[in-house]
């Protein structure tokens, strides 16, 4: 049967894999993808290139409704852009590394991305990441999954990806905008109602992947 209203959730830490498995499930299920974590990014990374404090809210939540935010949707080639820039590299510096968990917890950053979230889901058909969308963007997703991993497994892969010979540097960086993310008032990091939890650690990607996509086959078409 077709896939095409399905929404999959799936909410999880830094570096436990998120990416890579939505970006599969996505793919082998002829979905879109939505990262909601680089649209977090985006709005660092402009808030950082305009001057603007990201350690006071009130300035951020002052000009959080400036910058034009569009993620394209396709798995195998996701983009983000600022106003028209393509800001795909530029989103996963330190810089923004270190400033994207205070900017994430402006209850007038999460409104913002918010709607325009719900809107990219629209209709369905989406695979969603991010930490708060099976709790808060969208409870009513027919799958949501709650990806975790080992600190020292999660620092390792962000490593690889990174290029960074600093693990534990990496690992501190993790467990800093971890405890940021739960600690937040507004949408922390949660465990969604009716989740499905799966410690990655000691599975491969395709393994998880595969796991995921049968757990998709499994959950009735929307009607
Ligand atoms: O998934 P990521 O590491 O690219 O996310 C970057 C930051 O964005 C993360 O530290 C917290 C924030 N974020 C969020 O608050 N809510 C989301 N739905 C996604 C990300």
């Amino acid at each position: 049967p077709s896939r095409s209203r399905l929404v999959v959730a799936v909410d999880g830490t830094s570096g436990s894999g998120k990416s890579s498995t939505c970006r599969g499930v996505a793919d082998r299920l002829g979905l879109r993808y939505l990262d909601t974590g680089a649209q977090f990014r985006a709005m660092t990374w402009w808030l950082l290139h305009e001057g603007i404090d990201v350690h006071d809210p009130a300035a951020v939540a002052a000009r959080c409704e400036e910058p034009d935010i569009a993620s394209g949707t396709d798995p195998l080639e996701p983009t983000i852009h600022v106003d028209g820039t393509d800001v795909g590299l530029a989103i996963r510096s330190d810089e923004v590394n270190a400033a994207v968990s205070p900017v994430s917890a402006v209850p007038e950053v999460r409104r913002r991305l918010l709607a325009l979230q719900r809107a990219t889901i629209g209709d369905g058909g989406i695979v969603v990441e991010g930490r708060d969308i099976g709790s808060v963007v969208w409870p009513q997703a027919e799958l949501k999954v709650y990806l975790t991993a080992d600190p020292a497994a999660r620092a390792q892969r962000r490593a690889a990806e990174t290029g960074s010979i600093d693990i534990s540097g990496t690992q501190d960086s993790l467990l800093a905008r971890d405890q940021i993310d739960s600690g937040r008032a507004t949408a922390p990091l949660t465990m969604a109602d009716g989740a499905v939890h799966l410690d990655t650690t000691p599975y491969t990607l395709e393994e998880v992947v595969a796991r995921l996509v049968a757990l998709a086959e499994a959950v009735e078409e929307p009607a």
